[in-house]
């Protein structure tokens, strides 16, 4: 059985990936900050196909809380095949004005903990590119266009993904004589709750949740001799170069 640990996974993007790996029959583990959520998501999933879910409530911000997380998944499954990096936090605000607590934030979860996590899922996820010699395993980022191509007051978001993108590239060097690869998927305006509200893009126009998981399928059928490092994703009516 392949399996996948989900952060983000009680709503939005995350939720979307779960269930769809879940009808794809990985065994799945599924975080977000509160157990509640978790408890009735393990229950949709394991109606959708997943053979077996575990779940284990986490809040990015508590990075002691993350090792526990992948432990979680090893006590549920021994191994790893995919861990989907995809809980993250939006951030606006000008650069002279933003605090300096809410940048220190928007860094722990948008970079920090996914470093911590990935740490310390690594052994899981060589143990699962042994176990699968023709997938190998595979780390999936959700990180953001906006740390390619800049969009106006996103100072600090999006520079949290242009380092969780970085970190993701130099991971998918240094892994992929073990079979781990690694990618990263840069998407545009996503319609989402995070995006909810958002002036001068209509929800319309935006790129689809199911978009996002069409391209994280995608990744996770590729056999481990194929690595993409990042993905841009853009809204077709920004042009290519603009979330
Ligand atoms: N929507 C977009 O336009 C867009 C574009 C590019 C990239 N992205 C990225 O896509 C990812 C998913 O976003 P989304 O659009 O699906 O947003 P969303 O619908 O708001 O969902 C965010 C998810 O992240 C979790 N989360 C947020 N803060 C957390 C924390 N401190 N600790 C643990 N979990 C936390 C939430 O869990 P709770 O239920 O606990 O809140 C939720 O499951 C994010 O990394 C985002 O930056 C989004």
């Amino acid at each position: 059985m392949r399996t996948a640990l989900i952060t983000g996974a009680s709503r939005g993007i995350g939720r979307a990936v779960a269930l769809s790996l879940a009808a794809s029959g990985f065994g799945l583990t599924v975080s977000s900050r509160r157990d509640e959520d978790l408890v009735e998501l393990a229950a949709e999933l394991r109606a959708a196909g997943a053979p077996r879910v575990a779940h284990r409530a986490s809040d990015l911000t508590d990075l002691d809380s993350l090792p526990p997380l992948a432990e979680a998944h090893e006590r549920a499954f021994g191994a790893m095949s995919v861990l989907v990096l995809n809980a993250g936090m939006a951030a606006k605000g000008a650069v002279d004005t933003f605090p300096l607590r809410r940048f220190e934030r928007t860094l722990t979860v948008n970079l920090t903990s996914q470093f911590v996590l990935t740490a310390a899922a690594l052994p899981l996820l060589r143990r699962g590119a042994a176990a699968d010699p023709e997938h190998g395993a595979r780390v999936v980022a959700v990180s953001s266009l906006t740390g390619r191509y800049a969009e106006p007051g996103l100072a600090a978001y999006a520079a949290s993904k242009a380092a969780l993108t970085s970190f993701v590239e130099t991971l998918n060097l240094d892994e992929a004589a073990s079979g781990v690869t690694a990618s990263a998927i840069l998407p545009g305006y996503v319609d989402t709750d995070m995006t909810a509200g958002l002036e001068g893009v209509a929800a319309e126009t935006m790129i689809r949740v199911g978009d996002v998981v069409t391209v994280v399928d995608m990744l996770v059928r590729l056999s481990r001799h194929a690595s993409i490092t990042a993905i841009p994703v853009s809204r077709s009516l920004s042009g290519g170069y603009r979330a």
